[in-house]
């Protein structure tokens, strides 16, 4: 099991930020607005989750392993709330009543679906570190499209979704094995998180009176999937999932963590190392 660190990054929220802050594009900068804007409730989801079960769980190294993920997703929950408040106070004030029920949702199927939370955490754990992978293996690409503001926040998140991205699958493995859950879940969190998602896109286009310019929706595509569009090409890394002997560290992403510290000296406060061996 690898370490887990948790940083705590020196992030400066100015309420001067720009709309459409991922290269001047409404749709690219929404997509990533819709996601962070589910950062909050959905990340105390994944928490909520995965210490239903802590109690059931008698390996120490991975009860160390849980607490590690607790605490980065509780740090990204938190910058993300700040991102909703910008977000807000940019007039898109109806990401607060989505929010408040996918919180009621989610409070829901803790408390009544466990197994399912549980599997889904896993699930949309495997699709974060998915897009983390995209983002820190062209970290140039995509963070030079990126406002200043914006970038350390994505690299950092991206960063810590790939160190612990094996948590709540060891978890799941040891609860709920069930290669028929593990499947449906994914298949259903991957339609799900996407339908949410532009759902977001689309409100913030109609607010900045943009929902129905031709050239945005283009621009969206090519951003999704054009030729160097963030979703295209993900497909390796994706299947495998399904398959029945697949683990989340059968794919090493150790060099991109370590460049990311490499590059970033300095940008956090002294960082906190849990698990591992
Ligand atoms: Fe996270
Ligand atoms: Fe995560």
């Amino acid at each position: 099991m690898p370490l887990i660190h948790i940083r705590t990054p020196h992030l400066e929220w100015s309420s001067e930020a720009p709309r459409h802050w991922l290269d001047g594009q409404p749709f690219a900068s929404h997509f990533m607005n819709g996601l962070s804007s589910v950062f909050p409730d959905g990340e105390a989801f994944f928490v909520r989750s995965v210490l239903r079960f802590r109690d059931q769980i008698d390996d120490p190294e991975l009860l160390l392993q849980i607490q590690a993920f607790a605490g980065q997703e509780g740090h990204h929950s938190n910058e993300h709330a700040k991102h909703v408040d910008l977000l807000v106070h940019q007039g898109y004030t109806a990401l607060r009543a989505q929010n408040a029920l996918l919180r009621r949702v989610t409070r829901f199927s803790v408390r009544r679906l466990p197994r399912l939370s549980l599997a889904s955490t896993a699930a949309l754990e495997h699709l974060t570190a998915i897009l983390a992978r995209r983002l820190l293996s062209e970290h140039e690409y995509w963070t030079g499209m990126m406002d200043s503001s914006m970038a350390l926040l994505w690299q950092w998140h991206a960063t810590e979704e790939a160190e612990h991205k094996a948590v709540a699958f060891d978890v799941l493995m040891r609860i709920a094995p069930s290669h028929g859950l593990r499947a449906w879940a994914l298949a259903s969190n991957t339609v799900a998180l996407f339908v949410e998602v532009v759902g977001r896109v689309v409100y913030m286009l109609w607010k900045d009176r943009l929902l129905f310019r031709p050239s945005v929706w283009r621009d969206g595509w090519t951003f999704l999937f054009g030729k160097r569009g963030c979703l295209r090409g993900l497909g390796p890394h994706y299947w495998p999932w399904y398959r029945r002997d697949f683990h989340p560290l059968d794919i090493d992403d150790q060099p991109l963590i370590e460049a990311f510290e490499a590059r970033n000296r300095g940008a956090f406060a002294p960082r906190v190392a849990v698990g591992g061996r």
